[in-house]
């Protein structure tokens, strides 16, 4: 079977591709990535010379080129992890998230249908939802709660989902959604709460927490979201949305408190910032449906996959520091140089 994997250069897309590439060696794996400041092809670099993989670099919006593509290549599967994937960006800038988003899905779900796949995966987030109380902790999101998207980056994801069931009810596109909830885990860019936190408390600096730090986040080791990704792709069906989380909910306040504590270093650390705007209260996945239907069970709790994720950003550093361009340093000044 081939596979276009696209946004591979990316955090979840490439630890994706890391672990397909060696799960499934008689598979063949193209991944299409347009680079942006997020993309790193030395996130790749363990897999660039695996006979099954190959990168092509290429915007999912190109038209032309995606067509080239899946003429060239005919695709089995094909699953879109690539975004624009942060939620303060969206709120500096909203088109670019209009543009990848939306429009790069549709010119990917366009070509599935013109050169015809065995299914089109859309890897989506818990953010479509909204938001839930802080005090219902039996609230969950499950795959019936309505879509009610805050920010821009959340519209655009929301509208991508809208639009894969469209292509899935008017043109019988074959197709499956998956919304995880925040991912963790190794090769995160550092705009992240996680991998920022541990940049910045290495080096002493002052961590920012948005508000009070108590809105609650359902934290799912990188891993954890890959393997459920797998399962639905090759064996989900057709026109469902599967829920991925694994009932990790943590505040943000605790989440810094824990990386600062394993990391040896005083929550005098702790600056309360300015919060994002419409910030998110709570996010709390039910993933009844994909361990009931799919078997999935995931290998990290949160306790158990945060100290990996501190010792590989430890191991890392060479690779942290050439992701970090005049770009990541132009974004830091101007999302918290206000607030
Ligand atoms: P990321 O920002 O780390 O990576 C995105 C990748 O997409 C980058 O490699 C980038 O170069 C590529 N890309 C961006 N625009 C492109 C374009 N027009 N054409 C081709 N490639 C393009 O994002 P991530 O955190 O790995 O998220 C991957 C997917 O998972 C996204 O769709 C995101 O919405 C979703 N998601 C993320 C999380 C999370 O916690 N990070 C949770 C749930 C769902
Ligand atoms: O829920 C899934 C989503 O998780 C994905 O769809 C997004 O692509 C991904 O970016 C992530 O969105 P969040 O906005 O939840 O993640 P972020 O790491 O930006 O922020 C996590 C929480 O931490 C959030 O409540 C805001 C807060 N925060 C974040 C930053 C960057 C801070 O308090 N300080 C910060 O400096």
């Amino acid at each position: 079977m081939k596979f276009l994997i696209t946004g591979g250069a990316g955090f979840i897309g490439g630890n994706y591709c890391h672990y397909v590439v060696k799960q499934y060696p008689n598979d063949e794996f193209v991944c299409l990535d347009a680079l942006t400041y997020a993309g790193n092809l030395e996130t790749l670099a363990p897999i660039m010379s695996a006979p099954n993989f190959r990168f092509v670099h290429g915007n999912i919006c190109d038209q032309k080129l995606v067509f080239d593509l899946f003429e060239k290549e005919h695709f089995d599967y094909v699953i879109n992890f690539a975004a624009e994937s942060h939620v303060d960006r969206s709120i500096e800038n909203p088109r670019i998230f209009l543009e990848t988003n939306v429009l790069g899905t549709q010119v990917l779900m366009d070509a599935c249908r013109k050169y015809g796949i065995r299914r089109y995966h859309q890897v989506s987030t818990d953010e479509v939802y909204g938001d839930l109380p802080l005090d219902r902790p039996d609230m969950l999101f499950t795959e019936n709660t309505p879509l009610h998207a805050s920010s821009p980056y959340s519209a655009s994801k929301a509208s991508a989902d809208l639009l894969v069931m469209a292509y899935h009810r008017t043109f019988g596109l074959p197709c499956t959604i998956s919304r995880c909830s925040n991912n963790y885990g190794p090769y995160q860019f550092p705009e992240k709460l996680i991998p920022l936190v541990i940049k910045l408390a290495i080096a002493d600096e002052k961590v920012p927490v948005y508000g009070k730090g108590e809105n609650v986040r359902d934290w799912l080791h990188v891993f954890d979201h890959c393997t459920a990704i797998d399962l639905i792709v090759r064996n989900g069906r057709d026109g469902q949305v599967y829920n991925i989380g694994g009932h990790n909910e943590r505040s943000n306040i605790e989440v810094v408190r824990s990386i600062l504590r394993q990391l040896n270093k005083p929550e005098t650390l702790i600056s309360h910032v300015t919060d994002r705007a419409g910030h998110d209260l709570r996010y709390a996945m039910d993933p009844a449906k994909l361990m009931e239907e799919l078997n999935w069970k995931p290998k990290y709790t949160f306790d158990t996959g945060l100290g990996p994720t501190i010792q590989w950003n430890l191991d890392n550093q060479a690779w942290l520091n050439h992701v970090i361009s005049g770009e990541y340093r132009r974004f830091m000044a101007s999302n918290y140089g206000a607030k």
